[in-house]
C-alpha cells in the first residue's frame, strides 16, 4: 500500500481506488498527486520548475524552483511561500521563520495511537500501512513528523503532524495544522456544512473563487455554525458521479480550514486547530501532537464519499460494546416534563413506554441539586430529593421492574454560579483576571485544562453511575467558551487553554467510557452543536438537533448524512405543535423521519389518545423489524430537501436482500407531477417483493423505472416502500 522509490525519493500511497504521491526534491517534500488510483507515477518534478516573476528561488541555480509556486506537502512560514502555511513557529528571539527539510522516514504496518487524541484505528495491523516522514528545521532542532495511514479496506488516508523540540531552546508553535494539500488547479466546487442551534448542517456548495474561503470555529467547540469538514468536488460531480476530495477533522474544539486559490489558479487546502488565539510553548524534549484529519477520495461522487465515511466512522472510529450492537429505542423526558419532574410522572411515562414497546427510559435535565430552571445546580451532581425522594437507585430499579433500561442526563463540563461547586471553587471556571465572567444559559464553563477539575468530573459522574443501575448516559454541553483563560497556566501558556480543555475532556471521556464499558453514551451539545468525529470516538451516537420538527429534520438529517452514519444520529418523535417551530405534522411523518436514524420518542405518552398510542406501538414494532438495515445497512440520498419540495432516501441491507425507501413531500402541490421514485444499491438481477402489497419487481426496474408515488392531497406527507428479495 505504501511504496518508496529510493532512487527518486518518491512516496506512493495506494488505497483501494486512490493514489497519493509525494516526492523529496532538493530536500523539500513536494506534493505530487492525489486522485484516482494509478499504478506508477513517472512525471518528473522538473516539469513544475516554471520561472515566474516575484518568485523567490529556493535553489539559486534553478530559478524555477520556488517554494512560492511548487505544490508543498507541509509548508512552513517565511522563506518564499506566500500562501497560508501549514505551520508557523516562533523562536525565543521572536523570529517566526522556519525551514523544514526532509530528514528520514519509516514505513510500518498498522496504525499507531495518537497521544491523548481521538483517532481512527485498526484492529489488526494488516488493515493499514503507515509512514512517518520526518522534517527538520536545522536552526532550532525542531522535528516535525508527518504521519500518513493508508487503510486497506477504505479509500481513506489519515494524516496528522507531531512537533518535537529536539533543540536546546523553547519554541512557540503558532500554527500547527493537521494537513495541507496543494491541488494543481482550481476547477472545484467547495462543499461545506453550516448552521446554528436548531438548524444544523445545511448544505453549502459553490464554485471556488480566486480568493481564500475559510470555515472555522473559535467558540471552543466544533460548533453548529460549521462542521469541521469540507470537500472539493470536481466541476459537475454530483451525488453518484465525479471526483470528490473530502477532509474531516477528528477534533471537537476550535478548528480552521482554508481553501486558497492563488495567482496561478492552484488550490491550497488545509485544516487543523484554529491558529486564532492559539499558541503552544514547546520546551526542549517536549512534543505536540495535532489532531487527525481523515481524507477521503471518491471517484463515485458524494454517495461514494459518504459510504466511506459511514463505514469508517461506524467501524473504525466509534468504539466500545455498542459499536456493533443494535441501539435501543428510547424515550427521553425533556420535552414532556422539562424541569418539572417527579417520581410519579416519570414512572407513569415509563409504564406507557413499555406498553408501546420502547426499550430505554432516559431521565433528562432537572434531577439534581435544586434545578427548577436553567439558572442553577450544574456541577452539583447529587439527586434532588424534593423531586426524587427515593433517589436514583430506587428510580432505576422501578424503571427496570417496568421492563425498561434506565438512562441519565449530565452536563459535566459546566458550572452554575448558583451551585455548591462554584461557591467552593470559584476559580475552577474559564476566566481571565479583571474581566467579568460572561454567562450563557446562566452558566460558566469549567476549566478542563486543570487536572483537579477533570478528577472532580470523573469522580462525581462515576459516583452516580455506580450508585444507580444505569445503562445510558446523555452527555450534554450547552454553551460556548468566553474569557478563555486558566487560573493555573503561566502567562506565556494562556493561549493553550482551549486545546488543553479538549485534551482534558478527552481524558475524562477515556476514563469514564473505559470504567463503564456497558453504558451507552450519547453525545449532545444543545443537539448537534458538537457533532464531530472526535466525540464519535467516545460516544457512538449524538443527539442530532434540539429541533425535533419533522420538516426541519429532513434537511438536518440529510445534511448530517454526508459525513455521519444514520446510526450515529439520534432522532425522536415529539409532540405537536412542535416545541421549536410550532408546526403541526402527523404522527406518520414524525415517525418516518425519526425512524430514518437512531429512533426514539420525546413526548408525554400519558397525554396521548389510545389511537395515537396504537400508532406509536406500530411504529416501534416496525422500527424493530427494519432496525438492522437502518443502523447497519447502506444509506442512499435520492432527492435533496435543499433543492426540492420533497426528500427521498433509502436504506439497503448489507447483503442487498432488503431495502426501505422513505419519500417525503413538504407542501401539497396544486399541479402534482406523475412522480416515480427510483431505488438505489439493489441487486439488478434479483426480484424484489413489496412487503406491503406482495407486488414483485426486478431490482433493475426498481432502480431505473421506480415506483409511482400517489398524488394525495395535504402538506407534510410521507410514504414508505419496503422491498425484500423474492426467493421464488
Ligand atoms: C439541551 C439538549 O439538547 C436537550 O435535549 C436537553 O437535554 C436540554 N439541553 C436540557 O437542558
Amino acid at each position: 500500500m505504501i511504496h518508496f522509490d529510493e532512487q527518486k525519493k518518491l512516496f506512493h500511497l495506494q488505497s483501494k481506488e486512490s493514489s497519493y504521491v509525494m516526492e523529496v526534491v532538493k530536500g523539500y517534500l513536494l506534493h505530487r498527486y492525489w486522485g484516482g488510483k494509478i499504478s506508477t507515477f513517472r512525471t518528473p518534478a522538473n516539469r513544475l520548475f516554471i520561472k515566474r516573476s516575484f518568485a523567490p528561488y529556493a535553489d539559486p541555480d534553478q530559478p524555477g524552483f520556488s517554494l512560492s509556486t511548487l505544490p508543498l506537502e507541509y509548508p512552513a512560514y517565511g522563506n518564499g511561500d506566500y500562501r497560508h502555511p501549514a505551520c508557523q513557529v516562533q523562536l525565543t528571539n521572536g523570529a517566526t521563520v522556519s525551514d523544514l527539510r526532509y530528514l528520514d522516514h519509516r514505513i510500518y504496518k498498522g496504525k499507531a495511537k495518537l497521544s491523548g487524541l481521538p483517532a481512527t484505528y485498526v484492529e489488526d495491523d494488516n488493515e493499514a500501512e503507515s509512514v512517518d516522514i520526518r522534517l527538520k528545521d536545522a536552526l532550532t532542532g525542531l522535528v516535525v513528523t508527518l504521519t500518513y495511514n493508508v487503510f486497506r479496506d477504505f479509500d481513506v488516508i489519515t494524516r496528522s503532524a507531531r512537533f518535537e523540540n529536539k533543540g536546546s531552546d523553547p519554541v512557540k508553535l503558532l500554527r500547527t495544522l493537521s494537513a495541507n494539500v496543494d491541488f494543481r488547479d482550481n476547477r472545484f466546487d467547495l462543499l461545506t456544512f453550516y448552521g446554528s442551534h436548531n438548524n444544523e448542517r445545511n448544505v453549502s456548495r459553490h464554485s471556488l473563487q480566486k480568493e481564500t474561503s475559510v470555515i472555522e470555529s473559535a467558540r471552543g467547540a466544533s460548533s453548529p455554525q460549521h462542521d469541521p469538514f469540507f470537500a472539493l468536488l470536481r466541476k459537475g460531480a454530483g451525488e453518484d458521479y465525479g471526483e470528490v476530495f473530502a477532509f474531516s477533522l477528528v477534533y471537537s474544539g476550535n478548528f480552521s480550514a482554508q481553501i486558497e486559490v492563488d495567482q496561478y489558479r492552484t488550490t491550497r487546502a488545509s485544516i487543523g486547530i484554529n491558529p486564532f488565539d492559539f499558541s503552544w510553548k514547546l520546551d526542549p524534549g517536549e512534543f505536540f501532537q495535532t489532531p487527525e484529519v481523515v481524507m477521503v477520495y471518491s471517484g463515485r461522487g458524494l454517495e461514494g464519499m459518504s459510504h466511506t465515511f459511514h463505514c469508517l466512522y461506524r467501524s473504525r472510529l466509534a468504539r466500545g460494546a455498542f459499536r456493533d450492537r443494535l441501539r435501543p429505542i428510547l424515550i427521553n423526558s425533556w420535552e414532556s416534563t422539562y424541569f418539572k419532574l417527579n417520581e410519579q410522572k416519570l414512572l407513569a411515562i415509563a409504564e406507557e413506554a413499555k406498553k408501546v414497546g420502547i426499550e430505554l427510559f432516559v431521565l433528562d435535565d432537572g434531577w439534581f441539586g435544586h434545578r427548577d430552571n436553567a439558572r442553577s445546580s450544574l456541577g452539583d451532581w447529587v439527586v434532588d430529593k424534593r423531586k426524587l425522594p427515593h433517589g436514583l437507585g430506587w428510580l432505576s430499579k422501578r424503571i427496570h421492574a417496568i421492563g425498561l433500561a434506565f438512562g441519565l442526563w449530565f452536563e459535566p463540563e459546566m458550572v452554575s454560579p448558583d451551585s455548591e461547586l462554584y461557591r467552593r471553587h470559584p476559580d475552577w471556571c474559564l476566566h481571565v483576571p479583571g474581566r467579568p465572567r460572561t454567562l450563557s444559559r446562566f452558566q460558566l464553563v469549567l476549566d478542563l485544562s486543570r487536572k483537579e477539575v477533570c478528577h472532580y468530573i470523573v469522580d462525581s459522574v462515576s459516583k452516580i453511575l455506580s450508585e444507580a443501575d444505569i445503562q445510558y448516559v446523555k452527555w450534554d454541553m450547552n454553551r460556548h467558551m468566553t474569557e478563555i483563560g486558566s487560573a493555573v497556566l503561566p502567562s506565556d501558556r494562556q493561549r493553550e487553554t482551549a486545546h488543553r480543555y479538549m485534551l482534558g475532556l478527552y481524558s475524562i471521556l477515556d476514563t469514564l467510557t473505559a470504567r463503564f464499558p456497558d453504558i451507552l453514551f450519547e453525545n449532545c451539545s444543545s443537539g448537534g452543536g458538537r457533532f464531530d468525529p472526535g466525540m464519535l470516538y467516545y460516544m457512538p451516537q449524538t443527539w442530532t438537533s434540539d429541533n425535533t420538527d419533522a420538516v426541519s429534520r429532513l434537511k438536518i438529517q440529510y445534511g448530517t448524512s454526508f459525513i455521519y452514519p444514520p446510526v450515529a444520529m439520534g432522532a425522536h418523535v415529539s409532540a405537536v405543535p412542535n416545541h421549536q417551530v410550532g408546526r403541526l405534522t402527523s404522527l406518520d411523518i414524525r415517525g418516518h423521519v425519526a425512524m430514518s436514524a437512531n429512533f426514539g420518542y420525546e413526548l408525554d405518552l400519558t397525554r396521548l389518545t389510545d389511537q395515537e398510542k396504537e400508532i406509536i406501538r406500530k411504529q416501534v414494532a416496525f422500527y424493530k423489524e427494519i432496525r438492522p438495515m437502518i443502523q447497519f445497512g447502506k444509506f442512499y440520498r435520492i432527492e435533496s430537501p435543499f433543492e426540492e419540495n420533497e426528500a427521498v432516501w433509502s436504506f439497503v441491507s448489507e447483503d442487498r436482500s432488503e431495502t426501505i425507501l422513505f419519500y417525503f413531500r413538504v407542501l401539497a402541490d396544486p399541479a402534482p407531477p406523475v412522480r416515480f421514485v427510483t431505488f438505489k444499491g439493489l441487486d439488478s438481477s434479483a426480484l424484489y417483493e413489496n412487503v406491503a402489497t406482495g407486488e414483485v419487481f426486478g431490482g433493475d426496474e426498481l432502480m431505473h423505472v421506480g415506483i409511482l408515488i400517489p398524488a394525495e392531497k395535504g402538506d407534510f406527507r410521507s410514504y414508505v416502500l419496503r422491498f425484500r428479495k423474492n426467493s421464488r
